[in-house]
């Protein structure tokens, strides 16, 4: 009996070693954490990857780094939600590993999930399949990019990463970022992803996941300042045209205000199944803050739901938040607006009545994450935020009708000398402008007229409480305080 009870516990004690256990969850209270937006309890994080809805989660994977709060050993962390607010962090996805034969390590870098509805590849049907860039190197030099599959058949709780990797191997340093969408009309997967170097968007198709052909080419158009990163290719609904739609190809790469930061730009045109086409390959940016990088849009989910990763590479290393370091976006809902004969973006955070808090704000007193609706009836209008350690941020609208977020007064700003900025955007169509503010405690997101203009911008005042002070022709409308998504 005795031994019976050893051998029953030996095994017990096997069973729970190799079962995952959810991570333990950190309290979500340091000074500048994120309270409606998500972040991962410590260490660093960058791009959103592999964005799916599936069995009604949602799926949020990023770049990860399970051994510090700076960039390095990149991974695939993993967030679930059932509402696209709350977020429950779940154990990495899928790891760095090493190659005891070569020396080599490779990270898992950028990519998509996409469910494989009618087992195309052999992995089950409707597994999850993540096509991610795997990036190889060797104490930390790079050797080549390539892109490989791993697969989960238990809703993306475990990944096994496909035998036979990589499966688009074109022995380039740079090829990287894959995203997939199944295309209904041709019966296929069509995967963008780009040769950053050369400003290129490649397109290729499959049948099965494993096997892929070069279809076509993008580039030698919009902002070339400085690579290209993260593609994404999707389908948009034109705003009151009933049926109509386009199709949209956004990146990362530049930003507005020239080649010292990154940005996200996009096209619209055409997709016939083998190339995108555009009749005016002008540079169009998405996001005019400075914080809005590496978005991407959902898989399987008939909204086109974008997340972007609120840091800059300029300065993304540096800022002072502990445990972790980066975040991201709320979620925008995006489609196009017909102007003339060209199409402009339209992004809309999601509906965040659900988290909503009833009680007044206190303009002068302001301790949390909140939500505004503001009016600017003239140029030189808008709102101060004026911390009681006299720290300032200043959203509104200059005189050349632009919206502009001004942190250069914003407390902690030395910890890199670019960061302390005043960011402007294009000419907004028209005065008065409505505005939507969400000020959570390290981030502001600003959408005018309906989500004509974005701005998403990181600021750390030296204490929490701040006031809200309107000036010049402004109109504080609405306000709410918002609860946590934590608590
Ligand atoms: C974009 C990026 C991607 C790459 C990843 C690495 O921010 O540089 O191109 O896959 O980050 O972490």
């Amino acid at each position: 009996m005795k031994n019976f009870c050893l051998a029953l516990a030996a095994v017990l004690a096997l069973a729970c070693s190799t079962k995952k256990e959810p991570m333990a969850l950190g309290p979500y209270s340091e000074q500048y954490r994120p309270q409606i937006h998500f972040s991962p309890a410590k260490n660093w994080t960058n791009d959103p990857n592999g964005l799916v809805y599936h069995e009604g989660e949602y799926h949020l994977f990023f770049q990860y780094n399970p051994f510090g709060d700076t960039w390095g050993h990149m991974s695939w962390g993993h967030a679930v939600s059932k509402d696209l607010i709350h977020w429950e962090e779940l154990p990495v996805a899928i790891q760095e590993y090493p190659d005891a034969t070569t020396g080599d390590s490779t990270m898992i870098f950028s990519g998509t999930v996409v469910i494989d509805k009618n087992n195309s590849a052999g992995f089950g049907a409707n597994a999850l399949v993540a096509l991610y860039t795997s990036h190889v190197h060797q104490n930390n030099r790079a050797r080549v990019q390539h892109q490989s599959i791993a697969y989960s058949t238990d809703k993306g709780r475990t990944w096994t990463r496909y035998s036979k990797n990589p499966v688009l191997d074109i022995q380039r340093k740079d090829f990287r970022d894959p995203k997939v969408f199944w295309y209904e009309p041709g019966q296929k997967w069509v995967m963008v992803l780009v040769v950053p170097d050369l400003y290129k968007v490649q397109l290729y198709s499959s049948v099965n996941l494993k096997e892929w052909t070069l279809m076509s080419e993008f580039g030698n158009a919009g902002d070339r300042r400085r690579i290209w990163e993260c593609p994404d290719l999707y389908q948009l609904p034109v705003e009151n045209q009933q049926g109509k739609t386009k199709w949209v190809l956004s990146l990362s790469g530049s930003h507005p205000s020239g080649d010292d930061f990154v940005g996200m730009q996009y096209f619209t045109g055409d997709f016939d199944g083998h190339r995108f086409t555009t009749p005016d390959s002008a540079a169009r940016y998405m996001d005019f803050g400075k914080d809005y990088y590496a978005g991407i849009v959902f898989n399987h989910l008939d909204k086109k739901i974008m997340f972007g990763w609120v840091n800059n590479w300029t300065y993304g290393n540096q800022i002072p938040t502990s445990p972790w370091r980066g975040a991201f976006s709320l979620p925008r809902e995006l489609s196009l607006k017909e102007d003339a004969g060209s199409f402009e973006l339209v992004q809309r955070p999601i509906d965040l009545a659900t988290i909503r808090d009833d009680t007044r704000i206190d303009f002068k007193n302001v301790n949390g994450p909140v939500e505004l609706r503001v009016d600017l009836n003239a140029a030189n209008s808008g709102i101060k935020l004026v911390s009681a350690s006299g720290d300032e941020v200043t959203i509104g609208v200059d005189t050349a009708r632009r919206l502009l977020i001004d942190r250069t007064k914003a407390g902690r700003v030395d910890f890199q000398k670019q960061f302390a900025s005043i960011e402007t955007s294009k000419p907004l169509a028209q005065l008065p402008a409505h505005l939507h503010i969400f000020i959570d405690h390290s981030i502001i997101e600003v959408f005018s007229n309906d989500g004509e203009v974005a701005m998403c911008e990181q600021f750390f005042f030296r204490s929490t409480q701040f006031a809200i002070k309107p000036f010049g022709k402004a109109e504080l409308k609405i306000g709410w305080r918002l609860k946590s998504i934590w608590r």
